[in-house]
């Protein structure tokens, strides 16, 4: 009984504490002041495992909570918004400090993040960004420029193949800001060559058996019509690459083939001159991650987006910087 109503009055103490610093802090979406002796206990909701970029993002998130000693709460919603939607709840139920969140589409947060606002837990989006009219729900996004990263593999696929080609795109998973972004940024770029065309574009989920399978499909409609490929991510485009050798065709030579993200796979296919370029999409947010939280946790404003810098690789340089790759 005695160890019943310590617990209870523990409990109550924490909620307490934690609630008096938040309402000190008020604001940057952030929470009280923190005392420095504290173990912060943070979540983190992943989208889910599909490709090798998300994968390292996960590592680089988990090794950084391991460096600062965080309690890290970890979540996979395997790809579906509706998982994370829960796995979000229950890690505010938790009363932790912070929420790192990797949103898996754009729209639809609005309603968690209130919750998470009125607990006076700052979140921290990392790599995807969402739509809302309210940016106080989230302390900062820390992410690439996705519009930038298609924009690139545009102007690149252009000049490669001298403004002309039959283009096949594979998105990533709809409703994803890198889809959406990755797309709209490759549109822009080939705005200046009316000859580059789009000739289908679907969905590969951001999965390397998905890539496969979509590219498969495509080879049997539009066969030897086919010149470029253009893939949101890496994992898509190595599928398309075995789709195409299995068709009987040469990715990288009969097939120009562009993606993003930069991984190790990645730059292989590159030095074997299968894959042509590929946007680096950096993956390793975990140190920029805790950054952001432990200031919005102090309650310190931070900038609403911070931008990660990216850079083409193709096979002119890959095979002189695959051995520095850490994804
Ligand atoms: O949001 C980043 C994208 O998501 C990466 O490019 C892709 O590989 C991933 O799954």
């Amino acid at each position: 009984m005695r160890a019943l109503s310590t617990a209870l009055f523990l409990t109550i103490a924490f909620v307490a504490c934690k609630k008096s610093g938040n309402e000190e802090a008020g604001k940057g979406g952030g929470s009280g002041q923190a005392p420095s002796s504290k173990q912060l206990t943070i979540g983190f909701a992943q989208v889910g495992a599909e490709s090798a970029w998300r994968t390292a993002e996960t590592g680089s998130i988990r090794a950084e909570a391991d460096k600062r000693k965080v309690n890290l709460k970890f979540s996979d919603a395997q790809g579906k918004q509706e998982n994370q939607i829960t796995a979000v709840r229950g890690i505010i139920a938790q009363g932790v400090d912070a929420i790192i969140l990797a949103p898996v589409v754009e729209t639809g947060w609005e309603p968690v993040l209130i919750e998470a606002k009125q607990a006076k837990i700052p979140v921290v989006l990392v790599d995807r960004g969402i739509k809302t009219s309210d940016e106080s729900l989230y302390a900062t996004l820390i992410a690439s420029d996705f519009v930038a990263e298609g924009k690139m593999a545009a102007e690149w696929m252009a000049k490669k193949l001298g403004g002309k080609a039959a283009i096949v795109e594979l998105q990533g998973t709809p409703g994803s800001a890198p889809a959406i972004d990755r797309k709209k940024g490759f549109e822009e770029g080939l705005k200046a060559h009316p000859e580059m065309k789009i000739i289908a574009s679907q969905s590969g989920d951001f999965r390397r058996s998905n890539g496969k399978e979509v590219m498969e499909a495509l080879l049997k409609k539009h066969g030897k019509e086919i010149t470029a490929v253009y893939a949101h991510n890496d994992d898509m485009a190595l599928g398309a690459i075995q789709a195409i050798e299995e068709s009987g065709a040469k990715p990288g030579t009969d097939v120009i083939v562009v993606s993003v993200d930069g991984t190790k796979d990645a730059f292989t296919a590159m030095v074997d001159g299968k894959l042509n370029a590929s946007v680096e999409c950096n993956p390793l947010l975990g140190p920029m991650a805790f950054d952001a939280a432990e200031k919005a946790i102090k309650g310190e404003t931070l900038p609403k987006r911070q931008v990660v810098q990216d850079q083409l690789f193709d096979t002119a340089n890959a095979k002189d910087v695959i051995a520095t790759r850490q994804y």
